[in-house]
């Protein structure tokens, strides 16, 4: 039985994964991580739509786009989690339950990147564990739609 279906949008910068500061973000490429993504995926019964965009208002298009079509969300917006109230306004007008994700642990890095933007909107964060953050945040989302077993 299918166990939900969610949107996983990625934002800026994350498309140079692999290359793009890997003693912070890993080596592992963008494309690779959506393989594991849908790995697991797989494992929970769950349809998983991934995307990636640089540009803001593109990011918020893709969300209302899945408004209908998915369960909820996890978003890695990258930047634009510490700037974007665009983005916050669109998942609480959305409705759709979200995860806010980050590879990095934010809390241990700048100032500038403790405040997020979006988590009051979120049901919550992940952050600090890699690629397997956006694993732990799947979970974490089936887990608050009452669908992950135990
Ligand atoms: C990031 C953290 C952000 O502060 C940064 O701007 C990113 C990546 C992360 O996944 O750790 O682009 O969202």
């Amino acid at each position: 039985m299918l166990k939900g279906r969610i949107l996983l949008l990625h934002g800026p910068n994350l498309n140079l994964l692999g290359t793009r500061e890997p003693e912070v973000y890993g080596d592992v490429t963008l494309d690779r991580i959506n393989e594991f993504v849908h790995a697991h995926a797989g494992r929970r019964r769950t349809v998983m739509q991934t995307h990636q965009s640089n540009h803001e208002g593109a990011l918020i298009d893709r969300l209302h786009a899945a408004r209908d079509e998915v369960d909820g969300a996890i978003i890695n917006a990258g930047a634009f989690a510490h700037t974007s109230l665009a983005l916050r306004d669109a998942i609480v007008a959305v409705g759709l339950p979200v995860v806010e994700v980050h590879l990095s642990n934010v809390y241990a890095r700048e100032a500038f990147r403790h405040h997020s933007m979006l988590a009051p909107a979120c049901v919550g964060v992940i952050a600090g564990f890699g690629w397997r953050s956006y694993l732990l945040a799947m979970d974490a989302l089936l887990g608050h739609l009452g669908q992950l077993d135990q």
